[in-house]
């Protein structure tokens, strides 16, 4: 056994290493406090001004993140943070949590994880532990980032150890927490897996160690991928099911009754965030390369995508049917315009979407939502309108987009025209201006 590692795990296990989280974002800042709060020193590296000035207002911008938590760890003097790689050279674990959009679809921008790798190399201390967490497509860790060190004259093994370990937080879920949330955990080399395994069970109650970094990412791009397709699956279904006639929620509800074999996936306006919209096509653009086309991807890619067309189709069909409807003279209303229920962040939100459609239909459309006061589109500014009655009543229908818990619903059944449901919000409610999707 390499007497270096062994040495390295004693201190990951007597918590005498200091970590650095690189991203402080939806994945990082969470991270980041749950180490702090274990008590290991932990040093954020973030550019964005504005994430850093809530930091050292000791104020968290994360949902996940209370603020007492964050003012307690910086008070006690294991977090704090900068845009400073320097300090890197007193750091023994580096984690990488910074964003994996797409150029264009099907095309992976890794540039963020570039970047930061390029600023680690040159700043990392001899024998440290790199973890990248942000998702992205399988083999980045060995083809790009053990060369981009590589570049540096660092050896891998000797100069430092690599791993990669995808973060699977789902924002918002209190049943699920950081630390309640296996972590798969894949590495370069035996030792750097066994590294990375030390430094997550200081945190995680489970960590699941897999053959190399190649396996973990498609791990992560397999859990995406799945979750993609039964959305698109869903989708297709509850389009298929207004045509027969048939109510997909109450299908939904009978469904999941069975005990095995089946888990419940619910329609809606689209597929938004950081993450099942984009990581699939990560697996997909990654699979091109060796000549297979993934057809299961593509298809739940497109079927999400229209799905904010198709809200909008089946909401002037609902028009058309019930006032004097005149295009030009229409107002929609939408409600929540966040891709997920009582979360903050407007990703790839598909309310979105159906706002920017409906703006270049020249239909007038204002949105309601208690989390987001102000919205830009394109060049559009817009404001979130008080849900009074008065208000409610100049708007030809409401679209319930997003469910969020503080959005008044009986209020809103009262004194809207129209509500197109696209959230079951009115579970079994029987009213004449509710349509569900
Ligand atoms: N949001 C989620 O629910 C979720 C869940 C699992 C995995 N992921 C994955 O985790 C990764 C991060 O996602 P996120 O939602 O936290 O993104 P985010 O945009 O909220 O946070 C990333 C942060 O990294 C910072 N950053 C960018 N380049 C940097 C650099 N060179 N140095 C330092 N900081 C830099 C950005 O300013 C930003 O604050 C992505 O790959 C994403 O796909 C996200």
């Amino acid at each position: 056994m390499n007497k270096n590692i062994e040495e390295f795990k004693k201190r990951i296990k007597q918590k005498k290493v200091k970590i650095a989280v690189v991203g402080l974002g939806y994945v990082g800042l969470p991270l980041a406090i749950e180490f702090a709060k274990k008590n290991f020193p932990v040093l954020g590296i973030e550019l964005d001004n504005d994430r850093l000035g809530h930091i050292k207002k000791k104020k968290s911008y994360i949902s996940d993140v209370a603020t007492e938590d964050l003012k307690k760890v910086i008070l006690a003097g294991k977090f704090s943070a900068s845009a400073d790689f320097r300090p890197l050279k007193n750091i023994d674990i580096i984690i990488i949590c910074v964003p994996t959009p797409l150029k264009r679809k099907y095309h992976p921008n890794i540039s963020y994880i570039k970047q930061a790798v390029r600023a680690i190399a040159r700043h990392i201390k001899k024998g440290s532990l790199v973890i990248l967490e942000s998702t992205t497509y399988p083999g980045t860790t060995h083809e790009v980032i053990l060369p981009l060190f590589e570049k540096q004259n660092l050896k891998a093994n000797k100069d430092f150890y690599l791993a990669f370990s995808p973060e699977r937080i789902d924002p918002g879920n209190e049943r699920y927490p950081v630390n309640k949330i296996p972590k798969v955990v894949g590495g370069v080399s035996k030792e750097s897996t066994d590294l990375a395994v030390a430094v997550y069970s200081n945190i995680i109650d489970k960590v699941v160690p897999v053959s190399s970094a190649t396996v973990a990412e498609a791990t992560k791009l397999l859990e995406n991928t799945f979750r993609l397709i039964n959305i698109g699956l869903i989708d297709e279904i509850a389009m298929m099911c207004h045509k027969m006639n048939i109510d997909i929620w109450e299908v939904i509800e009978a469904a999941k009754t069975k005990p095995f074999g089946f888990m419940p996936f619910y329609p809606s306006s689209g597929c938004g965030g950081h993450c099942i919209p984009k990581d699939p096509l990560y697996l997909y653009w990654k699979a091109k390369k060796f000549g297979f086309k993934s057809r299961f991807i593509k298809l739940a890619s497109d079927i999400t995508n229209y799905m904010p067309e198709y809200v909008i189709e089946r909401v002037i069909d609902l028009l058309k049917h019930n006032t004097q409807y005149k295009i030009q003279n229409t107002k929609i209303l939408i409600i929540g315009v966040t891709y997920k229920k009582d979360i903050k962040d407007l990703r790839k939100s598909p309310p979105l979407d159906i706002i920017e459609i409906l703006q270049k239909r020249k239909i007038n459309v204002a949105y309601h939502d208690p989390l987001i006061p102000y919205l830009k589109i394109g060049n559009i500014n817009l404001k979130s309108v008080a849900l009074n009655a008065g208000t409610l009543k100049k708007f030809d229908c409401a679209i319930i987009a997003t469910d969020h818990s503080k959005v008044p619903y009986n209020f809103l059944r009262k004194n809207a025209k129209l509500i197109f449901d696209t959230r079951n919000v009115y579970k079994k409610i029987k009213d004449k201006k509710i349509t569900r999707l």
